[in-house]
């Protein structure tokens, strides 16, 4: 495929979007801080893939392709050799500008620098680097191997030569771009986000149970997952932040975030990734 590309963050989507490019016949490094983590991110990688194979959907031998392809890493230099490096770490700006900085000082000239922040400023993150025009948001979405979607966003710097190679390699992955500018939220998350925060209004005021509003929407607009459910699914951390961050960015009341999310989140109830969200996976 000719670019090698470079992923900075092991956890579910830096694993998945590692996963992606693997398929898609790219050379991917899957970069984490400790061996442990990246370990990890192979295994959220394998094992929905073996699943494919029990269902008869794939081989061992396509499996073992795809892995194979996707070589492991806890040394940022080895950013050194990639075209395209995205950073898919903690949704912290602090954290963020440190990689990215670090990035600016290992990576060879003209990589285009991405980050997969669902909510944060392109801008203020390429600020941290020399390279402002060669750094772009690729907001992928979770699971990141089965969704169509990434939104290419420009930050304020950013080069159209950068967009267009960001959006030529969403293409080669047989994904769908769509040009997003800078926003907080950008488009998805704007409107999702705040609506999966209304369903922890709706279940507060005791309007129906989370079953009941899960089912409704599942059934009233087609969603495959109801609020709840992929709430649980994406963390209910992540919302959370989006939502601090929409209300921080804009001011808006409309983005206040619901009292019973925040109570969730301080309580650990933060999805499946923990066993318990809004329902409980520990039994079952
Ligand atoms: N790797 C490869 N294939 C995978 C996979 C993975 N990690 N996960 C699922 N699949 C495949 C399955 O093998 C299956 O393939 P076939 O149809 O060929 O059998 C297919 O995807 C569907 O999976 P399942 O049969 O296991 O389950 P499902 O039909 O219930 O679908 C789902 C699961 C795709 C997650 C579906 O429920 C869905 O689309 N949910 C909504 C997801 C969503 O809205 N995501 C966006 C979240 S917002 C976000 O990500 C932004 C942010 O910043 C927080």
């Amino acid at each position: 495929m000719g670019e090698r590309i470079f992923v900075v963050g092991a956890g579910s989507m830096g694993s998945g979007i590692a996963q992606t490019f693997a398929t898609a016949g790219f050379d991917v490094t899957m970069h984490d801080v400790k061996k442990e983590y990246v370990d990890a991110g192979f295994g959220r990688i394998s094992g929905p893939l073996l699943k494919r194979v029990e269902k008869g959907k794939m081989t061992t031998a396509e499996v073992d392709a795809i892995v194979s392809r996707i070589t492991p890493s806890t040394d940022f230099g080895d950013a050194q050799q990639a075209d395209l490096i995205i950073e898919a770490v903690f949704e912290k700006m602090e954290v963020k500008k440190e990689v990215f900085s670090r990035l600016d000082a290992v990576a060879k000239p003209g990589a285009v620098l991405a980050t997969n922040t669902s909510s944060l400023s392109i801008s203020e993150i390429a600020a941290a680097t020399t390279r402002p025009q060669d750094v772009i948001g690729m907001h992928f979405f979770n699971p990141a191997p089965v969704m169509k979607l990434v939104e290419v966003i420009r930050g304020s710097l950013t080069s159209d030569a950068t967009f267009h190679k960001a959006a030529a390699i969403c293409t080669k992955l047989g994904k769908e771009a769509v040009a997003v500018n800078e926003a907080p939220g950008f488009v998805v998350n704007r409107m999702l986000v705040p609506m999966m925060n209304e369903a922890f209004n709706i279940l507060m005021e005791g309007v129906a149970s989370a079953e009941d509003i899960d089912k409704a929407m599942k059934l009233g607009t087609n969603m495959p997952m109801g609020p709840f459910e992929l709430a649980d699914y994406t963390g209910l951390d992540i919302g959370l932040h989006t939502m601090e961050t929409l209300f921080s960015e804009t001011g808006d009341p409309k983005f206040r975030p619901s009292p019973l999310l925040r109570k969730y989140v301080r309580a650990g109830r933060l999805g499946r990734k923990v066993g318990i969200g809004v329902y409980d996976y520990r039994s079952g």
